[in-house]
Order: structure tokens, then sequence, then C-alpha cells
């Protein structure tokens, strides 16, 4: 094959990009974080500066780690210099049209080589590389958050992707240290579909009166062992992301199963979107 990843532009600067950067950083790749502004980027770099400072006091990296991680980071605002990497990460929100609109400029400033991937937690690859100008360099790459401490990465083929991209994106993913995954191309792939169908029905219990959040919760770690019980986890992934993932598996496979909580969307509405906005199942202080 040849080829080799050296470099990699990721896209957003939120909990999933900057966690992306991050552990792309520490595993030896030339990383750009880019935002739409210099103070977004910087909060994305606190976020990174606050997690190694952590590792390095508990002794899992050394200074000269530290060090060379952060210095692997380049923090940009242009789009343009995408195309001084092998690889473009999108991690932007859950929106389609914002998706494809940065596609469709990638597509012009990107030399034919770069592959693209998404770190789309729902939408399909095949729609979303149909509208660049390279659909078997299209891939999706999709990582679990907290990114540094999910040890998978779902990759996601679209109809036209290559083996050469589906290779050597896998490449980087285990450069990355992380377990892979290959699934198909159908709404929320494959752990997404899954996880989904068991927050909604967290919700619709929770709108019935069948429990409190905080049993409900309770409940779901002790009996079942999960970390983080289904209200608090949907805190955690952002009620808004919850609810477009719904919405995408309920219009894309046309089954009432996936209808999303009449519950959730009022929140949603009401812009209480989890930990991020500072409210949702449960409120937080560290608004971020
Ligand atoms: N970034 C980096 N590291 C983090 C972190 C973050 N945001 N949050 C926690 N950690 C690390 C901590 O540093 C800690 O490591 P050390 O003990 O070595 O220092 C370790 O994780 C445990 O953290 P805590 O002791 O603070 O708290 P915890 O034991 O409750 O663990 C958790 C926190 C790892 C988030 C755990 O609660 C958990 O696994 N929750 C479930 C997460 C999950 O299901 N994620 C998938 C969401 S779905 C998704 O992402 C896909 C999608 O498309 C929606």
């Amino acid at each position: 094959m040849g080829k080799k990843i050296n470099s990699i532009y990721v896209i957003g600067v939120g909990q999933m990009a900057s966690g992306i950067v991050q552990v792309a950083a520490q595993n030896g790749f030339r990383v750009f974080m880019m935002g739409r502004s210099l103070e977004r980027t910087e909060k994305g770099m606190e976020t990174i500066r606050k997690n190694l400072a952590r590792a390095l006091e508990k002794g899992r990296i050394n200074e000269e780690q530290y060090q060379d991680t952060l210095n692997n980071i380049v923090c940009v605002i242009d789009l343009e210099l995408a195309k001084e990497s092998e690889l473009v990460i999108e991690a932007v929100s859950e929106d389609e049209k914002v998706k494809v609109e940065l596609f469709q400029k990638l597509s012009k400033i990107c030399s034919p080589e770069v592959i693209f991937a998404s770190n789309t937690s729902s939408i399909s690859i095949t729609r979303l590389a149909a509208q660049t100008d390279r659909p078997e360099r299209f891939i999706g790459m999709h990582f679990f958050n907290p990114v540094p401490v999910m040890k998978i990465v779902e990759i996601v083929r679209g109809l036209s992707t290559s083996e050469e991209t589906t290779e050597l994106v896998r490449q980087v993913g285990e450069q990355m240290k992380k377990e892979i995954i290959s699934v198909g191309d159908n709404p929320a792939f494959l752990l997404n579909r899954l996880l989904m169908p068991l927050l909604n029905e967290a919700f619709y219990c929770h709108m019935e009166g069948v429990a409190c959040a905080e049993d409900i919760d309770k409940g779901m770690k002790l009996a079942m062992g999960h970390p983080m019980g289904p209200l608090q986890l949907a805190d955690f992934i952002g009620l808004d992301t919850v609810l477009s993932i719904l919405n995408v598996m309920y219009e894309g496979y046309g089954e009432t199963k996936y209808f999303p909580c009449p519950e959730l969307k009022r929140m949603v509405d009401g812009g209480c979107y989890g930990v991020k906005s500072g409210r949702g199942y449960y409120t937080y202080t560290n608004k971020k």
C-alpha cells in the first residue's frame, strides 16, 4: 500500500473533537484542531491540557510525553489548512446540512488523495460521501465519549468506500490504541442502534412516572453493572444529540419503536441539553 497517515485535521472543538485531537496527538500524529474562532479552540485545548495534567499526575504519562502531545497540536481557524493533512476527521454537531456544507468546501480545498472521515453517530455515510468528490475515500470513524477512555471505534464503510481507505483508517485507529469494529452503514450503525432504544425507554419510564430519575439510574447501575444510569448517560452524551440520533433511526427504519419520547423532545425544545447546557435530567454547575 505504501501510504501512511502522519497528519490529521480535526474539525470541531467539542467533547468528541477535543478527545479525538488528544488521543491522536498522544499517539504521534501531528494534529490540527479547527474551530470557528480561536476562543473556541482554546476551550478545546483547555480540556486537553486538563486531561493530560491528570494523566501526568497519575503517572500514566511522563513530562516528555505531556510536552510532545501538546507540541503535536496546532489550533487553527482556517479550513484551507486541511490540505496539509492526509486525513480529515469531521466532529461537528449532528446536523446533516452543516456536515454536507463542510465536506463540499473540503472537496474543493483538499487534493483527491486526502481521506475524509465523519464522526457522525447516525447519519448515512453513503449519503454524506455522495455529496463529495471522493466517495471512495470517505468513511465513518465513530468514536465514543469520553474518547480518551472508551477503547473502541466503529468504522463505517459507505457504499463506495475503498479497501485502501478502510485499511488506512483502521491503521490510524490502531495507532490511536483503539479496538476497531467494522459495521454496516445503517441508521445509527451498530452501537447506537443498541443503546438508543434503552435510553428512549428510560425517558418513557420517567415520563410515565414509573420511577424517578435517581432510581432509574441507580437501578440500572446496580442491577446491570452499567457505569452510568441511562438518564445520566443521556445528559452526558447531550439530549439534543440523543434526539437527533433517534430521529435518524425513526426516519431511517420507519419503525415506531424508535419514535423519540415526547419528554425528550420537550426538554430539547426548552434548551435542556444535559451537562453542556447545565440542565437535563439533572442540573450541573460546571456548565461547559
Ligand atoms: N476525558 C478523559 N478522561 C476521563 C474523562 C474525560 N472526559 N472522564 C473520566 N475520565 C477518566 C478519569 O481521568 C479516570 O481515569 P483515572 O482514574 O485513571 O484518572 C477514569 O476516566 C474514571 O473517571 P472518574 O473516576 O472521574 O469517574 P467514573 O469512574 O464515573 O468514570 C466514565 C467516568 C469513564 C465517563 C464512566 O462513567 C463511564 O464509562 N460512563 C459511560 C460512558 C459511555 O457509555 N460512553 C459512551 C457514550 S455513547 C457515545 O459516545 C456515542 C454516541 O454516538 C452518542
